[in-house]
């Protein structure tokens, strides 16, 4: 991957457990994020029962460029599962080291192994060793694991002496999980202290933050997550007021396409039953503050089928 891409840094898009799947991040794609990424999978679980984990990771061919993220804090462990996923021919492994779920961290993975940085080293070291320089690897990681304990910078110098390709960060504390805003100074002092591509990510909802994060922290790439959710059509825009400095509203119209497009996608994987049931908490964000939203999501809540759920969105959009 070239960082950043002409003079325009990177679009990726975040990963998010239970929502970014092949069919929403191909969404995404279609609307110019152009950098997708699974979202976490564990190591060990990888190497326990590779056949069933591996599916999490299923990735389409047209999701070029392609991470897979995996979390653990066994370094061999670790440095075995991206081995096993080497054949699967992703564009680069990424490391989970700011997952602040109490799961996770209780184990000593995600944003625990921010508490324990030789730990951290060592992971890194050794998945580098294990990707013999076939692919990049990556480490996402957050400020630090709480306010007094911020250790990003530190934390980012060790991971690039031992062999992190690029870094993202998320500027808030483990402790603050998604609480208050992102400190987005803090990517611009990772940017300006380490020698590889920096990506920012945190608190992007719209066009203008997006350009903001550029702006204030000169950052190779910007991670979208939440602010996508509902509204993938965010990364053209983006793109748009990058390079010309405005950008296109989107129209009732495109949103029914592109909601028919995910649904479409998404049977291309699983059955109907469960396609209505995954759906709805997209349709969520589709639906945010539409007028007559509340009862739109109550008959969405009830549909058994997807034509019906089709001319649900028809009518809620106004467009029968
Ligand atoms: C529902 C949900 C699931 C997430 N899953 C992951 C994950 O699997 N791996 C990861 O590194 N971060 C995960 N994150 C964190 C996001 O990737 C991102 O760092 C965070 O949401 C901040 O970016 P945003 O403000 O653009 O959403 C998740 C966040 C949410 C809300």
């Amino acid at each position: 991957m070239t960082f950043p891409l002409g003079n325009k840094p990177l679009l990726f898009l975040a990963p998010l457990a239970g929502y970014t799947d092949s069919a929403f991040r191909q969404i995404c794609k279609n609307w110019g994020a152009e950098v997708l990424e699974s979202e976490m999978v564990s190591a060990e679980g990888l190497i326990r029962n590779s056949v069933k984990t591996l599916q999490y990771v299923h990735f389409d061919e047209s999701e070029h460029p392609f991470g897979i993220q995996i979390f653990g804090c066994n370094p061999l462990t670790m440095a075995k599962a991206a081995t096993l996923l080497l054949p699967l021919k992703p564009d680069f492994i990424d490391l989970n080291m700011g997952c602040p779920v109490k799961k996770v961290v209780r184990k000593g993975a995600g944003s625990a192994l921010m508490q324990t940085p030789s730990l951290a080293e060592k992971i890194v070291k050794e998945v580098k060793n294990a990707l013999q320089g076939i692919i990049p690897l990556s480490v996402k990681f957050r400020s630090g694991w709480n306010f007094q304990n911020q250790n990003y910078l530190e934390f980012g110098l060790r991971l690039q002496e031992n062999g992190a390709d690029f870094l993202c960060l998320h500027p808030r504390t483990s402790s603050q999980m998604f609480s208050g805003s992102s400190k987005w100074e803090q990517i611009k002092i990772l940017k300006q202290n380490v020698q590889i591509p920096v990506i920012g990510n945190g608190d992007i909802k719209t066009p203008e933050d997006a350009q903001r994060m550029i702006t204030e922290t000169n950052c190779d790439g910007i991670m979208i997550g939440r602010g996508a959710l509902g509204k993938p059509w965010l990364f053209a825009q983006c793109s748009e007021l990058i390079s010309t400095g405005t950008y296109h509203p989107v129209t009732q119209k495109e949103i029914v396409k592109t909601i028919f497009a995910h649904l479409d996608k998404a049977l291309l994987y699983k059955s109907e039953y469960v396609v209505i049931r995954e759906i709805r908490a997209h349709l969520c964000f589709y639906t945010k503050g539409i007028l007559g939203g509340a009862e739109l999501r109550n008959q969405i809540n009830h549909t058994e089928s997807i034509s019906e759920l089709k001319a649900i969105i028809l009518k809620g959009f106004s467009l029968i």
